[in-house]
């Protein structure tokens, strides 16, 4: 790995992308260049295998892309938004492995591919979680940049609180918990909906922001409501996929959901109203950034994106 030395003479590079697909691209090869140093110099042959086969097939990137964008309105040096932006990437991807287990979703699909433990057994699977989700802090706490160690605790701070109990932790405990239950009330569906992935998203947002020098209080709670709002559209619009995209283009088993017995939005409330709730909650998103102007160009692509996706 690059030393502290060789870097600072480096100058510091902001992102200066314009499109979603530049972004995109920024994107990929940023990540897969912190991961495979990472995992370049890892002692099991068979935990190495199974990481590189989770991290590198075809995700959509989606949360390092939040943060990257959020970063370029607040002019945050790449560096310092490559080091949450892995982060983020390492747990979500941990989340899908245990997500696809047979003790919870029992998948074997996903993005296409055969599942972590249906390729390395369950295992190797939740020990591959394990260390995804190990390396995420590793990450934050040591990858080098210019990034100050006070930052850093501020972003394991965030990071951990929407990945943990208070978060995406609990989220996944009551969905293999209560949502299941018919009688389970829209509200409280929502409720888990927030923790189990929109606690991620708003992470994404505030943790691009933490990687500039930005600290107005209004842009936080703009950014913060933002989060908030695409998060929650993402879980629905995911139910509503599982719904309606066959397994070849989704990549995952179609109708999932309704072999496990999920109880989903959409299935409680009908499919209109689902897809209404998620145009009226990307609209609230745009709204909520609409002051930024030009600046949050990028994020809006991304929302755009994100709307019309299928996958
Ligand atoms: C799937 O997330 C899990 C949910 C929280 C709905 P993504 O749809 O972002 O999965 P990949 O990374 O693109 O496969
Ligand atoms: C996943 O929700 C939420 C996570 C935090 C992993 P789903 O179980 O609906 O995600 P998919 O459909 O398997 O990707
Ligand atoms: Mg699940
Ligand atoms: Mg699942
Ligand atoms: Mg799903």
């Amino acid at each position: 790995m690059m030393k502290n030395r060789e870097r600072a003479q480096e100058p510091v590079k902001v992102m200066n992308e314009s499109s979603l697909q530049d972004l995109f691209s920024l994107c990929l090869s940023r990540l897969q260049k912190v991961f495979m140093e990472y995992l370049n110099d890892i002692p099991s042959l068979e935990l190495k295998m199974a990481m590189e086969h989770t991290l590198f097939n075809g995700g959509k990137r989606v949360r390092p892309l939040l943060i990257y964008a959020t970063g370029s309105i607040f002019n945050a040096p790449l560096e310092n938004l490559d080091i949450p932006a892995c982060a983020v990437e390492l747990i979500h991807t941990y989340s899908l492995i245990h997500d696809d287990l047979p003790c919870m979703d029992n998948a074997d699909l996903r993005r296409g591919k055969p599942t972590c433990h249906k390729l390395y057994g369950e295992g190797m699977a939740v020990l591959t979680g394990d260390a995804l989700h190990t390396l995420a802090m590793q990450t934050i706490a040591s990858y080098p940049a210019s990034l100050a160690a006070e930052k850093r605790m501020q972003m394991m701070a965030v990071l951990s609180n929407a990945c943990g109990p208070f978060g995406m932790a609990a989220g996944q405990a009551l969905d293999i918990t209560v949502m299941n239950d018919p009688s389970l009330p829209s509200d409280l569906l929502l409720d888990i909906y927030r923790l189990k992935t929109g606690a991620l998203f708003s992470a994404c947002i505030e943790l691009g922001r933490l990687a500039s020098d930005n600290d107005d209080d209004f842009d936080q709670r703009a950014l913060k409501e933002f989060g908030d709002c695409i998060g929650l559209a993402f879980q629905i619009q995911d139910d509503v996929l599982d719904i309606e995209v066959n397994t070849e283009l989704l990549g995952k088993q179609q109708g999932i959901d309704h072999i496990n017995n999920k109880i989903t939005y959409p299935k409680l409330c009908g499919l209109e109203e689902a897809k209404d709730k998620i145009q009226t909650l990307y609209q609230q998103s745009l709204e909520a950034i609409n002051y930024l102007g030009e600046r949050a160009q990028l994020l809006r692509q991304l929302v755009t994106y994100l709307i019309e996706r299928k996958i």
